[in-house]
C-alpha cells in the first residue's frame, strides 16, 4: 500500500487517497511514457481556464482573471465540481466536456449504423449515449427490400454493445449506454428478461419506458396492446400485469430493467416543439431529444453547513457561479459531431445537481431516514433550483435566450429570460464525489466503513471521516471496530457503537425502499430533469416489495426507478468487506 501511495501525484490540495488515484488514472494529463505530468491544482486551473474564456463571446473586455479564480476557488474547495468529461478534457486537444447524450435510432440499416458510429466517437471522448429502439420493427417482422426476416432490437443492441467494449480501450474511460424499448414494442418480452439471458449487453443499463395507458392497465388489471413501430398496427393485446410483473421479477432477479416514465418525462418537456423525448442517458438523470447532450455539475452540500446550520447565502453564491460555468460549458465545447452541436446550442440544457446530501445530514445530526431529512432535501433543491433559473435568466439578458425558447414552456410574460431550457438534474456523481471526497448525489452511505471498488476493478478501503472523528473523539476508535463495521456495513447490531451514532450514520440498508423512494420524491419535485438514485432492497426482499417499490414511484410522482436487491448482481460498485 505503500509504494503505491509513493507514487501518488504531489498536490497541496486537501485531496484523499482515493481521490488522488482516481486522479492519476484517468483525469491528470500523462506524458508520453504515461507517467503523470499534471498536479491536480494544474488540472483544475486548465479547467477553471478555459471554462472562464467563454465569457470573451460575449464581452471582450471580460474580468476573465477573476472569474477563473472564482471558478478554481470553487473546484479546489470541492463545493462544486463539473461532470468527468470537462475536468478531463477542459482546455485540451479532445475539449468534449459534456456526460450525456442521445442519438436516435430509426429503423433501417443505415441510421441503426450512423448511430453505433456516432456512438463510437461519443465514448471515445468521454460521453454516454441513450437510445430508445423502439422504433425499430420487431423480430420476424418483414423486410421489403431483402424478403427477409427482420432480427429484432435487442440483437441490435449487441452491435452497439461490442463497439462500447472495443472502444473502452482507446477510450479515456468505460463508455456507457443505456437502452429503452417502449412497453409497448412487440418484443417488450425478450427485452425485459435481455440481460438475464446472455453475457451481452453488459455496457448497457436497460429501462423499459412505461406508459400511462399501460399503468392504469396494471391498476385495473386489463390489457394493454402491443403495436408494430413500422405499420403502427396493433399486434396483440396482453395483460398489463403479466409484463408487470415479468419487469419486477426480472428486477428482483439482476437489479435491471429499470423503468422510466415516458409521458411523465414528456409533460415536463421544456421544448414540446422541438419534438418527443424518447431516452435518457445512461444513468437516466437525463432525459434528451435524439441529437441534443447535456452538460452536468454537482454542488456539494456537506460544504454548506457551518454550526450546525446550512450557509444558504454562501449556497447561493455557489449556484450563480455554477450556471455560469454550466452555460459557459456549452460555447467551448467541442462537440463530436455537428448535429449534435446545433441541436445542444438551441436548447442549451445544463444540470446541475447536488452531492453529498448524506453529509449534510450527518452535519446537521438529521437521520436520512426520517420526516426531516424529507424536508431538508425538498427545502435545499426548492432554493438550488429557484436560484438556477434565477441565474440563468440573469444571464439570458446579457446573452440572449436559449434559441428554441419561442415556443417552449418559458415562453410567457412571467419568465421573459430564460438562457437554458433546463437548468436542474441530479446525476450519480461516482467519481466526482470520489475526488471531492463526498457522499456521492442523494444517496444515504453504502456503509460507514467498506471497500470501494473503482473504474476497473481497484479496491479502495475507506470510513466515513465524521464517523471516525466521532469514535475518536469519544476515545471508542480501534481498527478491529472499523473492520467489524466494514464486516457488516450497518452499525445497528455493534454494541460497541453509542446509540446516537447509530442514529445518525445510517446506511442505506437501513433505509427502507419507501423511505429511498420519499427523498428521492423530494428531490424530482425540484429538479427539471431527473433524478439518479438507487433503491436498495435487502436480499431477502420479495417480488411483492419491489412490484409495491414501483406503484410508488408513479404514484410520488417519479420520472423513473432504478432498484437493487443486495447480492444480486456478481459485481457491485461498493461491495461490503466479505466475512471471511
Ligand atoms: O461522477 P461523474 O461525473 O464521473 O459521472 P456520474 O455523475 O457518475 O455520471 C453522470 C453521467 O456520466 C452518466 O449518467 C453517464 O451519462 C455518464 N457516464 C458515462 O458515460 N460513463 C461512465 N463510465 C460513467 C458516467
Amino acid at each position: 500500500k505503500k509504494d503505491s501511495i509513493n507514487e501518488l501525484p504531489q498536490t497541496n490540495l486537501p485531496l484523499t487517497d482515493n481521490a488522488l488515484i482516481v486522479l492519476a488514472k484517468r483525469y491528470l494529463k500523462k506524458d508520453k511514457q504515461g507517467r503523470v505530468a499534471e498536479k491536480p491544482e494544474e488540472m483544475f486551473e486548465r479547467v477553471a481556464g478555459a471554462i472562464a474564456e467563454a465569457d470573451l463571446l460575449y464581452d471582450k473586455g471580460a474580468d476573465i482573471e477573476s472569474l477563473k479564480e472564482k471558478f478554481y476557488e470553487l473546484m479546489t474547495t470541492f463545493k462544486f465540481m463539473p461532470n468527468s468529461p470537462t475536468l478531463m478534457n477542459a482546455g485540451r486537444e479532445l475539449g468534449q466536456l459534456s456526460a450525456c447524450f442521445v442519438l436516435p435510432i430509426e429503423d433501417s440499416i443505415e441510421s441503426i449504423f450512423e448511430a453505433v458510429k456516432h456512438t463510437a466517437m461519443i465514448h471515445k471522448s468521454g460521453g454516454g449515449t441513450g437510445f430508445s429502439f423502439s422504433r425499430i420493427r420487431p423480430e420476424g417482422d418483414r423486410v421489403k427490400t431483402t424478403h427477409g426476416v427482420a432480427s429484432g432490437p435487442i440483437s441490435f443492441m449487441t452491435i452497439f454493445d461490442v463497439a462500447t467494449e472495443t472502444i473502452k480501450q482507446g477510450g479515456t474511460r468505460r463508455g456507457a449506454n443505456m437502452g429503452i424499448l417502449r412497453v409497448d414494442h412487440p418484443d417488450i418480452e425478450k427485452f425485459i428478461t435481455a440481460k438475464t439471458q446472455t453475457d451481452r449487453l453488459n455496457n448497457f443499463n436497460i429501462s423499459v419506458a412505461l406508459t400511462e395507458k399501460f399503468m392504469e392497465a396494471v391498476e385495473k388489471g386489463g390489457d394493454y396492446s402491443l403495436i408494430n413501430p413500422r405499420t403502427g398496427e396493433e399486434v396483440k393485446k396482453i395483460s398489463a400485469s403479466y409484463i408487470f410483473d415479468k419487469i419486477v421479477a426480472s428486477a428482483w432477479a439482476s437489479g435491471e430493467p429499470g423503468i422510466v416514465f415516458l409521458d411523465r418525462i414528456n409533460r415536463s418537456n421544456p421544448t414540446p416543439h422541438l419534438g418527443d423525448i424518447e431516452s435518457t442517458n445512461p444513468c437516466g438523470e437525463q432525459p434528451l431529444l435524439p441529437y441534443e447532450s447535456c452538460n452536468l455539475g454537482s454542488i456539494n452540500l456537506g460544504r454548506f453547513v457551518n454550526n450546525g446550520e446550512i450557509d444558504y447565502e454562501d449556497l447561493k453564491e455557489t449556484v450563480w457561479y455554477a450556471v455560469h460555468f454550466l452555460d459557459n460549458v456549452i460555447d467551448v465545447n467541442k462537440f463530436p459531431i455537428k448535429k449534435i452541436e446545433e441541436m445542444t446550442k438551441r436548447t442549451r440544457k445544463i444540470g446541475l445537481g447536488v452531492m453529498g446530501f448524506a453529509d449534510m445530514l450527518i452535519k446537521l445530526g438529521i437521520p436520512y431516514n426520517s420526516k426531516e431529512a424529507v424536508q431538508v432535501a425538498e427545502e435545499v433543491m426548492d432554493f438550488i433550483d429557484r436560484e438556477s433559473k434565477e441565474a440563468s435568466a440573469e444571464l439570458a439578458k446579457i446573452r440572449g435566450n436559449f434559441p428554441a425558447y419561442k415556443g417552449s414552456i418559458y415562453d410567457n410574460p412571467e419568465t421573459p429570460y430564460m438562457r437554458n431550457a433546463t437548468t436542474t438534474t441530479i446525476a450519480p456523481t461516482g467519481t466526482i464525489s470520489i475526488i471531492a471526497g463526498a457522499s456521492s448525489g442523494i444517496e444515504p452511505l453504502f456503509a460507514v466503513s467498506f471497500i470501494r471498488r473503482v473504474l476497473d476493478g481497484t479496491e479502495l478501503i475507506e470510513a466515513h471521516p465524521e464517523f471516525v472523528n466521532a469514535l475518536k473523539e469519544r476515545g471508542l476508535y480501534s481498527h478491529e471496530l472499523m473492520e467489524k463495521i466494514a464486516g457488516s456495513g450497518s452499525l445497528q447490531d455493534i454494541d460497541e457503537v453509542p446509540e446516537d451514532l447509530k442514529k445518525i450514520f445510517v446506511t442505506s440498508m437501513d433505509v427502507s425502499p419507501r423511505e429511498h423512494i420519499e427523498i428521492q420524491a423530494a428531490f424530482q419535485r425540484h429538479t427539471d430533469n431527473a433524478v439518479s438514485k438507487t433503491i436498495n432492497f435487502p436480499e431477502k426482499a420479495t417480488e411483492e416489495d419491489i412490484r409495491t417499490a414501483y406503484i410508488l414511484a408513479w404514484k410520488e410522482g417519479l420520472k423513473g426507478l432504478t432498484i437493487y436487491r443486495y447480492g444480486s448482481r456478481p459485481v457491485q460498485v461498493l461491495q461490503l468487506k466479505k466475512k471471511e
